[in-house]
């Protein structure tokens, strides 16, 4: 039973395409030398407006890292990157679908072999069109509006789906109207603040965890994991794999970088919205903190596995990060990070569980990440509380590489 799921619909469909980013690198993309005509003509205006326009440095956007981008032009490489999610999550796809070759190989991904390549393309220009021009620019046609998952988008109303059983609602990334009776923001914070331990949270200052590390798919063998955490908010997490190089996400406090094996690019730096998201997800690691993460807080109520669930929404700069707490026990169990690209959000969840004591403070010791093109399980063994760490654990990553 899920409460409010058709409001909840309605309202993610009302939200304008300005706190989206079809605006946004769309403004950017006029002061953006060799832009597309194609693109600026299907994308850019469909903003309508010519503010802020390219304040990004050349190095970072996608078509000058990348060799042949014609279409997505005009947005970071980390969110190039995002719209590759959205592609393969929407259509049911594996990167290999789009792309000749397999993830060893990215001067393959260049070379315009699929018709599905070039058909993305299109696509990207035709949701564009039909966004600017039925719907005031407003981002309500993604891909996944039409595709739902599949490559070929069903025509006909299915019978079996009108008269059967109906699947399961998800929760949209957009919280339903709270019902009437629902705590408010503060209080709900409040709650989740005594439950890991009141006045204790703020006496973790850093702690740096040991655990294993599965991935999805061909990734899923496990590996250890160390994660090193500074209030308010440094994070790094280092995946060791000797045989393909270390996994290392880091946010210094200002930056942040992934460095991957089996990526098209070594060191990735994130930008704008996952910035945004990355600067939210370092500073939750610290419950004492919850109360500033975010701006414009709002709660409401929900379902996960049928157990109700307090929801706060709020922002963090261009990201918008909803954590739900368990009704009864008010600990966090999911938090959703969820950040605009051209061709649609993406969300980014993490399901906490087992949380256990570390210096009178509860903390998770499992949780699973999934985003759009992957899944990540974590599970700690050790977590040690309030010890030093050097500064060099929160520097930029080098290139992966084997040892
Ligand atoms: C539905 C088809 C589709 C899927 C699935 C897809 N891509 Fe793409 N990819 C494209 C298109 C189209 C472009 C070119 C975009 C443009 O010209 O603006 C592209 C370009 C790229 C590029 C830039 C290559 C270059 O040097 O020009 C990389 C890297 C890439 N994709 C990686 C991926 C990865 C990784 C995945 C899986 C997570 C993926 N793609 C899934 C359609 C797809
Ligand atoms: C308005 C509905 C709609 C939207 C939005 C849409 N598509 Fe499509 N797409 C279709 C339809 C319909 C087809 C099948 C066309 C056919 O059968 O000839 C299709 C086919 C495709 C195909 C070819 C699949 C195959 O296996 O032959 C690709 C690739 C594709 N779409 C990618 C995308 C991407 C990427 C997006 C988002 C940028 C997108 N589509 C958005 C309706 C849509």
């Amino acid at each position: 039973m899920r409460r409010g799921s058709r409001r909840r619909r309605s309202a993610e469909a009302d939200r304008p395409a300005s706190t989206g980013l079809s605006g946004r690198a769309a403004t950017r993309l006029w002061g953006v030398a060799g832009t597309a005509l194609l693109w600026v003509t299907a994308v850019a205006l469909t903003s309508g407006q010519g503010a802020a326009r390219a304040e990004l440095p050349r190095e970072v956007l996608a078509e000058s890292v990348f060799k042949n981008v014609t279409t997505l032009r005009g947005i970071t490489v980390d969110e190039f990157m995002g719209t590759m999610g959205v592609f393969s999550a929407a259509l049911g796809f594996s990167c290999e679908d789009c792309h000749t070759g397999g993830s060893n190989n990215w001067a393959l991904y260049a070379q315009d072999v699929s018709p599905r390549k070039q058909m993305a393309r299109r696509m990207v220009t035709m949701m564009a069109e039909i966004n600017k021009q039925y719907f005031g620019g407003r981002q309500v046609v993604t891909c996944f509006s039409c595709h739902r998952g599949a490559n070929r988008p069903k025509v006909t109303p299915s019978l079996t789906l009108l008269y059967g059983t109906p699947p399961p609602e998800e929760l949209d990334v957009l919280l339903p109207p709270a019902p009437p009776g629902t705590p408010s923001a503060a209080q709900i914070l409040d709650k989740y603040v005594q439950a890991v331990g009141g006045q204790r949270a703020t006496g973790l200052t850093s702690f740096v965890a040991k655990g294993t590390y599965s991935g999805y798919g061909p990734e899923g063998f496990p590996r250890p994991v160390e994660i090193y955490a500074k209030a308010p908010n440094q994070k790094a997490i280092v995946v060791r794999d000797p045989a393909s190089g270390d996994n290392v996400t880091v946010f210094d406090g200002w930056t942040g970088w992934l460095s991957a094996p089996f990526k098209p690019i070594d060191v990735m730096e994130f930008h704008g919205a996952e910035l945004d998201s990355a600067r939210a997800e370092a500073e939750l690691t610290f419950p004492a903190s919850v109360k500033q993460a975010l701006t414009n807080p709002r709660s409401s109520a929900d379902f996960i596995n049928d157990r109700s669930v307090l929801a706060v929404q709020g922002n963090k700069g261009n990201a918008l990060v909803t954590m739900y707490f368990d009704e009864q026990t008010g600990l966090l169990t999911r938090l959703v990070r969820s950040t605009p690209s051209v061709v649609g959000r993406l969300p980014v969840q993490t399901d906490y569980s087992d949380y256990r004591d570390v210096a009178g403070v509860k903390l998770p010791f499992k949780w699973t990440t999934t985003w759009l093109d992957g899944r990540s399980n974590f599970e700690l063994s050790e977590v040690q509380p309030n010890v030093a760490i050097d500064a060099g654990r929160f520097a930029k990553p080098g290139p992966p590489k084997p040892y």
